[in-house]
């Protein structure tokens, strides 16, 4: 390589540390997707982290993309962003002209992708401070801006400082239910995007089944097949496999927001929120 000694590797920096991860333990069967875990072998110790412990993912460079996308092979980003960008544009609409939320940022892999397809503006948002700041340090400059907020209880000064976005496309990836996302905050985020403008994000399959009676399946049913939202594409796919290697299917839909949502959408339901999760 011109300008540089043969003995040193070019790419040395921009190499990810690889983690030792033990994968899976024994005792992983018959839990809770998050409540799933790993082992992280660091020196001499051995960590053992829940896949929910994000701020101890995160604070780890590539231990997200090592766990979840080498190993268990992820695939959502991609879909996700794939099935927008493919009934944007078949509604005549453009994706570069979006200015597009994703919630549940993390450290910005949607973002990334997002940002790859051209979009006009990208927002941020995540419950906690390490995914911001994992994001900072893996994907600089991917979102013009990057919150950390709860969106179940938005400061009214945030409020109007994401409206101030303009916000027409909302995204959230591997991020709705288990223990993730609340309803109320899906909620709140689909009052920023405007009327004419999309949604796009997935949930796991039996969040569509009728034999599902949470809360959360109801609201989400109730939701996508609401009045206030137009269903352009609905897929099942394989969003990962399991620890064990079974798939892990879940759908994928893009919506388009047809009015404003009441805000007493739930309780005109009877959802009681309280017992969503
Ligand atoms: C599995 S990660 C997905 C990250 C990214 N969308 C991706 O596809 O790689 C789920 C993210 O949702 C965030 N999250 C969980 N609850 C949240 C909430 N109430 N509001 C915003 N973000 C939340 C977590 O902190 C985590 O970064």
């Amino acid at each position: 390589m011109e300008g540089l000694s043969p003995s040193v590797d070019p790419h040395s920096e921009l190499m990810p540390h690889r983690h030792r991860i033990q994968f899976p333990p024994a005792d992983a069967k018959n839990l809770a997707q998050d409540e799933v875990s790993f082992n992280l072998i660091e020196g001499e110790r051995t960590v053992r982290i829940r896949f929910h412990d994000y701020d101890q993912i995160y604070m780890r460079a590539g231990l997200y993309e090592q766990v979840f996308y080498d190993r268990l092979k992820c695939s959502s980003p991609k879909k996700v962003a794939e099935l927008l960008k493919r009934t944007v544009e078949a509604s005549d609409s453009n994706l570069s002209e979006l200015r597009v939320l994703d919630l549940g940022a993390g450290n910005g892999m949607m973002g990334e992708l997002m940002k790859a397809h051209g979009v006009a503006r990208l927002i941020g948002v995540d419950i906690i401070p390490e995914a911001r700041d994992a994001c900072s340090r893996d994907r600089p400059g991917v979102y013009d801006e990057y919150y950390v907020a709860d969106f179940t209880a938005l400061k009214p000064r945030l409020s109007e400082e994401i409206s101030g976005w303009s916000v027409d496309c909302l995204t959230s990836v591997a991020a709705l239910g288990f223990g993730d996302i609340p309803p109320e905050a899906f909620l709140n985020a689909l009052q920023f995007v405007s009327c004419g403008g999309w949604a796009a994000f997935n949930i796991k399959e039996t969040f569509l089944d009728n034999s599902d009676e949470s809360g959360f399946s109801r609201l989400i049913r109730e939701l996508i097949f609401s009045e206030y939202l137009d269903l352009y594409h609905l897929e099942r796919y394989r969003h990962r496999l399991s620890m064990e290697g079974t798939p892990l299917h879940y759908f994928a839909a893009v919506v388009q927001k047809t009015a404003e949502i009441p805000l007493d959408f739930l309780a005109e339901r009877g959802i009681d929120t309280s017992a969503l999760l």
